[in-house]
């Protein structure tokens, strides 16, 4: 696969087949995935892999905590406001997978419909959980962001699909009990990982981007 499928064929998958992942397979994947780049070849990543028992575990707590409206609380703070253009673009995916459950907006059932495939880490075989040192600076999650989109479009290679999600992290002290992550490490973010449902309707929409025309500005060409 070239870099332009992987990039076009990548999609925030939210419906998986729950076979398991080969152990080794996900391991190739980092292995090339960690040659991003990062500030001064520092690495500042430590990644955690969950799958089988284990997942199963956090992903029974999670959803226990769900059903109990245990507050979310991922250990980034969760923007509290976006400006008016971006919080557009939030809301119009909102409403288009909501549209794919077939579910209205303003129906709270909606919303928790949508929360609880989050919370059951869209039935996914396997997540990456990648951490940092708490005493890293944004630089460090930049280079977490480049690793973590690596890992996405290497998993493409392998015929594999990923959902990058911030609900995947949404109770750490879950995840750190069942991982035994050190408290120095902040768990930042989760990536899903396996095979897509292709006869799921969650799985069909992509997603539109912002014309290039409105988000590039070239000079001197
Ligand atoms: C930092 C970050 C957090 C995200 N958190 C969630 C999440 O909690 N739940 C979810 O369903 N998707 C989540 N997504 C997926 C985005 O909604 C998705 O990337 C975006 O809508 C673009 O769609 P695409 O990935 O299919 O191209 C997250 C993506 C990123 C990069």
């Amino acid at each position: 696969m070239n870099v332009t499928d992987a990039l076009i064929s990548r999609f925030t998958c939210r419906a998986f087949k729950p076979e398991p992942l080969k152990k080794k397979m996900i391991l190739d994947i980092l292995e090339a995935a960690t040659r991003a780049p990062s500030w001064a070849n520092t690495q500042p990543w430590e990644i955690f892999v969950a799958g089988g028992k284990v997942l199963e575990n956090i992903r029974e707590a999670f959803i226990k905590n769900f059903h109990k409206d245990v507050p979310r609380a991922p250990e980034n703070p969760v923007p509290e406001k976006w400006p008016p253009d971006l919080k557009k673009r939030s809301e119009e995916l909102r409403a288009e997978r909501l549209k794919i459950l077939g579910l209205k907006g303003n129906d709270p059932a909606a919303l928790r419909a949508n929360f609880e495939q989050n919370a059951r880490f869209f039935r996914a075989p396997a997540v990456i959980y990648l951490c940092l040192d708490r005493s890293l600076t944004p630089w460090s999650m930049f280079d977490l962001g480049l690793l973590a989109q690596s890992i996405m479009l290497e998993a493409r290679e392998y015929g594999l699909d990923s959902a990058p999600a911030v609900m995947l992290v949404a109770y750490p002290e879950i995840i750190r009990a069942e991982l035994g992550i050190p408290e120095n490490l902040s768990i930042v973010f989760g990536i899903a990982l396996g095979h897509a449902d292709s006869q799921s309707p969650l799985n069909k929409y992509r997603t539109p981007r912002r014309p290039l025309r409105e988000v590039i500005r070239f000079q001197g060409f």
